[in-house]
């Protein structure tokens, strides 16, 4: 079986994905970007099934940043539509894996329709405790950190916390992911080299991992690969190598 060469003792808790590349993979077969993203969606699936046989307890998938409002319009609204379908259709198969869905970034920008089905989805499989899935959404890293900063300084103004208090982990602790913990491993496909403004303070110290396949192509295998790539890095933490053999 593919997962025998994997160590389950040493399986990141928690992967994060850029999942990128389903635009030109559209192109390649002479289809509409759109078609791209409708395609990337069974890669989700694949993906979120795969990482919960393998016992992985958080994946977070990159599906929307704050820049892709930029996008044209056609483009945004096939996306949110696809948001809301996605999320119905497969809320069935959320439950009977025991996923628990949840999201990040700035829902209150996104469009009803779309926040209302995202929220239902949430609270329907708030109870399953095998996998957290957490969809990045009208995301932005940049954002979430000065509205961090902001909710410390209302807090100081209002004589609830001292400024001595603020250190790394009150500061994380008003973050959109303070219930979930930093990732080990970050995949982005499509061969760019880039994190677009992507969790740039959980990622600190995470195993960066950048692969050609394109989104829509990406399978069970590929992450298996990005795992097993994983596993054989030493992660050192600012200590030497020595120290980390002698331990
Ligand atoms: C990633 O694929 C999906 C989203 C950003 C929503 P892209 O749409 O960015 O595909 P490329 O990068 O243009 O190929
Ligand atoms: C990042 O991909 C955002 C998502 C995967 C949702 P982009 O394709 O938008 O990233 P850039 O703009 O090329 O860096
Ligand atoms: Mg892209």
């Amino acid at each position: 079986m593919l997962n025998d060469t994997i160590h389950p003792d040493k399986l990141p808790r928690h992967i994060a994905i850029i999942m990128d590349g389903n635009g030109r993979w559209a192109k390649t077969k002479g289809q509409p970007r759109v078609f791209g993203h409708k395609n990337g969606v069974t890669a989700v699936r694949e993906v979120t099934e795969a990482a919960a046989e393998m016992g992985i307890e958080y994946l977070t998938l990159y599906a929307f940043s704050t820049e892709n409002w930029s996008r044209p319009e056609i483009e945004v609204n096939a996306l949110m539509s696809l948001l809301i379908e996605t999320v119905r259709k497969e809320i069935s198969t959320l439950n009977k894996n025991n996923i628990r869905l949840q999201a990040i970034g700035n829902l209150t920008g996104l469009p009803d329709k779309t926040r209302k089905a995202l929220l239902e989805g949430i609270e329907t499989t708030r109870n399953n405790s095998r996998m957290t899935l957490i969809l990045a959404l009208n995301y932005s890293s940049r954002w979430e950190i000065v509205e961090a900063a902001k909710k410390l300084a209302v807090a100081v103004k209002d004589g609830q916390l001292n400024v001595e208090d603020i250190d790394a982990d009150a500061f994380a602790a008003q973050l959109n992911t303070c219930d979930f913990p930093d990732p080990e491993l970050l995949i982005r496909t499509s061969g760019e080299y880039r994190i677009s403004n992507y969790l740039l303070w959980q990622i600190a110290y995470t195993e960066l991992y950048f692969t050609p396949v394109l989104w829509p192509d990406f399978r069970k295998k590929d992450l298996y690969d990005a795992i097993m790539d994983y596993q054989r890095r030493e992660r050192r933490f600012g200590k030497t190598s020595e120290q980390l053999i002698n331990g």
